[in-house]
């Protein structure tokens, strides 16, 4: 692609309808405040394209035949995939101590399946924890029922996810013998063993626009860091189809910040930011 320097100003006008195309792609919320955020990554993917004008841009993120492979593009530009293995570990612990043994008991040792989803995967850490514990706790013959899935928004990361091949810095705060047990280390590189990898699977999926029948009947839903960047209304709009996603007595695992009045979305707060389908 052709890349050119471009220098043009961003209007108050302008910089409304990239918010307010953020927030209805992805539900993400930006700031009033981050004017200058929003103009460098704007400015970025104008630059990338060769693209002189904001109103050129516009008329190319409408573009039909543009469109769908651009707002992915910028979306990348804005959002944040921040995550890690082992990440919170009280969180964890729950899902070891305690749904991991009612699970066995009230699903696995009766014959039914168990679907645990991650919600915003990112990279993939997330759900490869959550794997790696589910191996140490379950039985090999009763872990064929563990149904565990990843989706995210966005290609590169889910991408990075099915290659599970990550670098030393990425398994900070992993215990190390987990890193021994789980990681096939080539060079600087550590790819995660077959194992653990087709335990998993991993979607593109847009939480706020994607079709939800997909994803019925899920045991456990970590949901963590990902609805806090969301607008009031998108967040509430996600919750909804999430606790509708769930089993009854289903597990809901918010980031550790990200406190909800349960009651509105029928659901008992367990724990910390924990909360069940009632
Ligand atoms: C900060 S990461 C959190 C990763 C992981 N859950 C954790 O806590 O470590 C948030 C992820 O949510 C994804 N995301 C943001 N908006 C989304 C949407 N509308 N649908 C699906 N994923 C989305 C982003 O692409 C990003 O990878």
């Amino acid at each position: 692609m052709l890349k050119v320097p471009v220098k043009v100003n961003l209007s108050e006008e302008d910089f409304a309808w990239f918010r307010e195309l953020i927030a209805n792609e992805a539900g993400i919320e930006i700031s009033e405040k981050k004017f200058s955020f929003v103009y460098n990554r704007v400015m970025r993917r104008m630059q990338f394209l060769g693209i002189t004008s904001f109103e050129d841009y516009r008329v190319y993120l409408e573009r039909e035949d543009t469109r769908d492979n651009e707002i992915g593009k910028l979306l990348e530009e804005v959002v944040t995939h921040e995550t890690s293995f082992f990440r919170y570990r009280p969180h964890l612990d729950f899902f070891r101590e305690k749904i991991i043994p009612e699970l066995r008991r009230k699903r696995l040792l009766k014959g039914l399946r168990v679907n645990i989803l991650s919600a915003g995967c990112s990279s993939g850490e997330e759900l490869y924890t959550l794997a790696m514990i589910v191996n140490e706790e379950i039985s090999p013959e009763l872990k064929l029922a563990v149904n565990m899935m990843g989706i995210d928004l966005s290609w590169p990361v889910i991408q990075r996810a099915e290659n599970g091949v990550y670098i030393e810095q990425d398994l900070e705060g992993m215990p190390s013998d987990f890193i021994t047990k789980y990681f096939i280390r080539e060079g600087n590189t550590y790819k995660i063993i077959p194992q653990i990898k087709e335990s998993v699977r991993f979607e593109r999926f847009n939480l706020l626009k994607g079709k939800w029948h997909h994803y019925k009947y899920m045991d456990v839903i970590f949901c963590r860091n990902t609805l806090i960047y969301f607008s009031k209304g998108a967040k509430r709009k996600v919750l909804f189809k999430l606790v509708d996603t769930l089993r009854d007595e289903g597990y809901l695992v918010l980031g550790h910040t990200e406190i909800i009045d349960g009651e509105e979305y029928n659901l008992k707060r367990v724990t910390n930011t924990i909360y069940r389908k009632a």
